[in-house]
Parts: structure tokens; C-alpha cells; sequence
């Protein structure tokens, strides 16, 4: 009989939380045993699973006892705390929050870019930024191909990055706009509703966010490529779930369109849709609820005078492959 796990999911109750659960039934993860952990406001309340229901329990430095992986997603601070009782515990933590990324101990990691770096952890898994990851599907075969020197982005990422509640102020603006009423940001720095913001996670001294910056480091280290040089501007929009980015790819040597959508066709996670004709191009409402990310609007820099430049347009689901399904990949890679 193949090997079962025992797996605690913390935060179990949030958009990634419950779309971590849904991935490891419909991936049939080997789960023997799953615990779902949440804050005490939710301890009691049931969880559906594989047919049955699941009691929430509250987070507690004693969950990790037998368990063997810990999908982490209830924020960087939780992480921070919870990592000794998890490491302690003999688990291995797959943390979605930022607070490791960066940290030279632990890997962080896509299973379609870098899955040999899984072997170097000491106990804890970073899942990247979800803008990240979606970049990074599309972007890391076309670097290995013909090696990416520079690349500006511009994303549109939806409310689902900022959680449920990000989603529900989406939602409820919506509503309230249309029927004139007040409108009260929570969520975010500014309305949302009919609006977008051009500023996601904290400044840094340098005028980009944290966000921006992320797209940066993370992708030097996903990519082993310390040299990369990535400017980015992360923009806020009125979309629910799936994440949008316009990228501007640099290479060392020379790619043609045709050359890079064959190179995407036979990328993992990938689907190219990029018939302009047709009016077929990557949307996020055909990306939400899709495993893949969508590629498309594939074409030649034409600011260049030389044929190593080109931009496409990515769309992917902030709360899957952004988040839940990457992590539960790197569960499987484990
Ligand atoms: N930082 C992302 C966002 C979500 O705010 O859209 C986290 O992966």
C-alpha cells in the first residue's frame, strides 16, 4: 500500500485555506488524516472533506503532534509563531505567507521551475508570491530557452489577493455604488469598486512596494539568476479571483513569436491562448477556477531594433496556482 500522510492545514477557514483543501481531494493527495486549524472564532464549526466533515480546531502549539506536512496560510505573523512547534513536532512546514521566502535555509518553490531545490530544507517550504508564480509559469521555460536578461511587468491583480474579505468589499462596493449608498474602504486603501489602486502591500524607501519588490528577489532565486533585472508596478483592480500581468521579456538571444508559443505549448501549467482574430486572448474570468495559467498576446517588442524582446499577457487564479495548488504541488514533490 502506498504512503498516507498526516496533514494539518492552518488557516484553514480563509479563500487559500478552503481552496487547500478542495486541492488535495480533487488531486487525491494521500491523505490518512486531515486537521484543519483556524483561529478559536472558528474552532467547532465543520469543514467539508472527501464526503465527510471535518471540526475546525483551534491553532495551538500542540496541532503539529503526529502530523507530517503543514500547509501554512493565516499570515506572515502565524508562520513566525508557529514555525518551532511545527519543526519541533517533526512536520514540515509549506508556509504561503512571505515571512521566509528570503531566507537562505529555505527553499522556495515552483514545482515547474525549481523542484530540486526542495531537497536543501530544514524543515520549512516557502510557496512564493502568487503574482510571482503566475509570472513564472510562463516566463521560466521561455528563460531556458533562450535566457532572460530583463523584464517589466505591469500586474492587475484581483480583491481574492487581499482574502475573502477582499473579495466581500469587492462585492459589496459594487452593490453600494450602484445603489448610491456610502462606501466605507476596509480592505484596501481606497475604494475598489469601479476604481483601481496602484499600490499593494507596504512602500519602500526606493517609492516601489514590497509587492513590486518581491516579483524581483523571488524570481532571482526561483530562476538562480542573481543578475535579473525586474521592475515592476502592482496594480489593485475591481476583479474578483485571478490574477493579470502585461510583461516585457529582454533575452540573451534572439526569440520570435512563433518560436515562444511553441516553447509554451509544451510547458507545464501552461495553456496558450493567443488567436487575436478571434478575439481569444487570456481574461481572468476564464483563468478563475483553471489550474493552468493562460498565455497570450504573444508578439515582437517592436521598441527594439534587434529580435530579443517580447510582451505577452498572462492571467491565473490568485487562489489556485497562485497559492493552494502550488503549495499542494510542493507536497507531492515532497
Ligand atoms: N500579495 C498578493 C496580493 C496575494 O495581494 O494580491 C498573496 O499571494
Amino acid at each position: 500500500m502506498s504512503k498516507e500522510y498526516n496533514v494539518a492545514i492552518a488557516g484553514a477557514t480563509g479563500a487559500v485555506g478552503i481552496e487547500m483543501i478542495k486541492t488535495l481531494e480533487k488531486r487525491k493527495f494521500p491523505v490518512k488524516n486531515l486537521r484543519l486549524l483556524a483561529s478559536v472564532r472558528s474552532a467547532g464549526k465543520k469543514l467539508p472533506y472527501n464526503g465527510t466533515e471535518i471540526v475546525i480546531e483551534e491553532l495551538t502549539a500542540k496541532s503539529f503532534k503526529n502530523v507530517d506536512i503543514a500547509l501554512f496560510s493565516a499570515g506572515g505573523d502565524i508562520s513566525r509563531e508557529f514555525r518551532p512547534a511545527v519543526v519541533d513536532s517533526g512536520a514540515v512546514m509549506i508556509d504561503n505567507s512571505s515571512a521566509f521566502r528570503m531566507d537562505e535555509d529555505v527553499p522556495l518553490v515552483m514545482p515547474e521551475v525549481n523542484p530540486e531545490d526542495i531537497k536543501k530544507h530544514c524543515g520549512v517550504i516557502a510557496n512564493p508570491n502568487c503574482s510571482t508564480i503566475i509570472m513564472l509559469v510562463a516566463v521560466a521555460p521561455l528563460h531556458r530557452a533562450k535566457k532572460l536578461v530583463r523584464l517589466v511587468a505591469a500586474t492587475y491583480q484581483a480583491t481574492s489577493g487581499a482574502g475573502a474579505k477582499g473579495m466581500a468589499e469587492l462585492e459589496l462596493q459594487t452593490r453600494q455604488l450602484l445603489e448610491n449608498q456610502p462606501i466605507k474602504p476596509e480592505a484596501f486603501a481606497h475604494r475598489i469598486g469601479f476604481n483601481l489602486i496602484p499600490h499593494i502591500d507596504a512602500f519602500s524607501d526606493n517609492g516601489y512596494t514590497k509587492e513590486e519588490l518581491k516579483m524581483l528577489y523571488e524570481t532571482r532565486k526561483m530562476l538562480h539568476a542573481p543578475e535579473l533585472r525586474v521592475s515592476c508596478t502592482c496594480v489593485r483592480v475591481p476583479v474578483l479571483r485571478a490574477h493579470s500581468e502585461a510583461l516585457n521579456l529582454e533575452f540573451a538571444e534572439e526569440i520570435s513569436p512563433d518560436e515562444a508559443r511553441a516553447i509554451l505549448r509544451e510547458a507545464p501549467g501552461v495553456e496558450v491562448v493567443d488567436d487575436p482574430a478571434n478575439q481569444r486572448y487570456p481574461m481572468p474570468i476564464d483563468a478563475t477556477n483553471q489550474d493552468n495559467i493562460l498565455v497570450g498576446r504573444i508578439r515582437r517588442d517592436i521598441s527594439r531594433e534587434d529580435n530579443r524582446g517580447l510582451d505577452i499577457f498572462v492571467s491565473g487564479d490568485q487562489v489556485l496556482k497562485g497559492a493552494a495548488l502550488n503549495a499542494v504541488q510542493i507536497a507531492e514533490l515532497l
